[in-house]
């Protein structure tokens, strides 16, 4: 039996995986705190207690006294700063903060360092983040004596060391991917030196056994192996078995990901291609990354009080004539606009404009992003042929059936979809712990439904117009 953690942004995802079937899932939810506008905080300690709540709830299935291995994943690009005593000195700053504006900008402007790190400095990355901490909290930034990733520093709960892997230090900019070692031109820009970062390894390599106080909190056996496992968007592709060059994942949780597999760095920095380790070992990923994923449809739920469902329900009778453009960019975005102030909104809004046409207008939207996301793919020279979809957003069939549409390509929903990072954190626990071949990790899973494009439902002449939308407002709207 295996365990599969998932440090999530809106939840702490568990299960346990019996080699084959899932026997048992459970989630904690997660609050994102936005002290100043810009900001996107966790405190540390609320993932710890996500992950007690999940194993409590998953100690009452069957199977949980079998456990014999504990893989992780967890939210990538973070910052928890520790102090000597391995105390945190403040709440993580999350991906998705985008204060760091001036100390990205400044990175980017490091000839050659782009490619070497995998992807153009962006204000959520962990390197520009520790830099604007240098600026605006000099005394904290002198006492951080350790900077680690969500899953890595929920790891050192369990086990007691200060360990990560390839796939979680790509997402730093700390990383020479090539050379899958610490680059110190990118950390000396941060202020940071070698010593402050974890020991690197492979995604299957263990971590540390499990702790006899980590053991008793969660109801396991001590000295259990902890295996490092990776970043979620890389341990989801693993989970669904997108391993081998060329095949692909689309990612629609509170961010989305268009991730294929590569047997070799390929930096792209033109097209915001993050070029990264994968948590599998020596393999690489291309990623299209977009901060706002699926999370548009759970803003519109809350904003007009219905359920996501509901209005989805509602968007497939939606009045063509009355769907508005919507633009996504609830918290700025990054490929392939690199742009932290761009932000949300609808156009085109009629009398006629109820909450399905708003619904049918943001269900678009998403797929619209995924097509930008394709595009600058398609520029760096990668083809998807057959993307499999997961995380919350893919249980909808309209929101499958529209990327379908619009990317003109068939889209696979996985019988899996909804376990996401979680399955294939367990996964890596049972390669790394011995009892499953590394090759495995590369099974197609088993697929529940796949999405053929309509030619009857083309979307171009409004994808052209969403893309026109953005590019006009970029000017106008422009916060000071
Ligand atoms: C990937 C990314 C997300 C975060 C949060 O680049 O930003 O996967 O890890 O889920």
């Amino acid at each position: 039996m295996f365990l599969g953690l998932d440090i999530g942004t809106s939840a702490v995802k568990g299960l346990v995986w019996d080699g084959a079937r899932v026997l048992g899932a459970a989630s904690a939810p997660l609050k994102v705190q936005v002290p100043v506008p810009g900001a996107s905080e966790q405190d540390p300690e609320a993932w710890w207690r996500g992950i007690l709540a999940v194993c409590a709830e998953l100690s009452a299935q069957p199977g949980w006294a079998e456990v014999s291995a504990i893989g992780l994943s967890g939210q990538m690009h973070g910052a928890v700063c520790l102090g000597p005593d391995g105390a945190v000195l403040r709440p993580a700053i999350l991906w998705n903060d985008n204060r760091a504006v001036r100390e990205a900008a400044e990175m980017a402007a490091l000839p050659g360092l782009a490619a070497r790190v995998g992807v153009p400095p962006m204000p959520g990355f962990p390197a520009p983040k520790l830099a604007w901490l240098a600026r605006t909290e000099p005394e904290l930034h002198a006492a951080t004596t350790m900077v680690m990733q969500a899953k890595d520093w929920v790891g050192m709960r369990l086990h007691g060391r200060a360990v990560t892997e390839y796939s979680e230090a790509a997402g730093t900019l700390w990383l020479d991917q090539a050379a899958r070692d610490w680059d110190r031109e990118a950390l000396a820009f941060s202020g940071l030196e070698r010593a402050q970062m974890p020991a690197l390894g492979a995604g299957t390599d263990l971590a540390g056994p499990l702790s006899a106080a980590a053991a008793a909190a969660l109801g396991l056996k001590p000295g259990v192996p902890v295996i490092r496992g990776g970043g979620d968007a890389m341990v989801g592709a693993a989970g669904i078995g997108v391993v081998a060059p060329g095949q692909a994942m689309i990612s629609l949780g509170t961010s989305g990901q268009y991730l294929v597999a590569s047997e070799a760095h390929r930096p792209n920095p033109a097209g915001l291609v993050h070029s990264f380790a994968h948590c599998v070992p020596g393999a690489y990923i291309q990623m299209a990354a977009m901060l706002n994923g699926a999370a548009p449809m759970a803003w519109l739920a809350g904003v007009l009080g219905r359920s996501v469902p509901d209005l989805l329900a509602a968007a497939e009778t939606a009045d063509p004539a009355h769907v508005p453009l919507f633009l996504p960019y609830l918290t700025g975005e990054r490929t392939p606009h690199g742009d932290p102030e761009a932000r949300a909104g609808f156009e085109g809004l009629s009398h006629g404009s109820g909450p399905g046409e708003m619904m049918r207008a943001v269900v678009d939207a998403i797929a619209y992003s995924f097509a930008d996301a394709q595009a600058v793919l398609g520029e760096a020279g990668v083809r998807a042929a057959s993307p499999l979809a997961i995380g919350g957003g893919a249980r909808s069939d309209l929101v499958l059936q529209t990327l379908a549409d619009v990317l003109e390509v068939p889209v696979q929903r996985p019988a899996s979809a909804d376990l996401g990072p979680a399955l294939g954190a367990a996964k890596l626990a049972a390669v790394g712990s011995g009892a499953m071949p590394a090759a495995r990790l590369a099974d197609p899973p088993e697929i529940g439904a796949v999405f053929h494009p309509r030619p009857s439902a083309r979307h171009g002449a409004r994808l052209a117009r969403y893309r026109a939308l953005y590019s006009e407002l970029r000017g106008v709207c422009a916060r000071p």
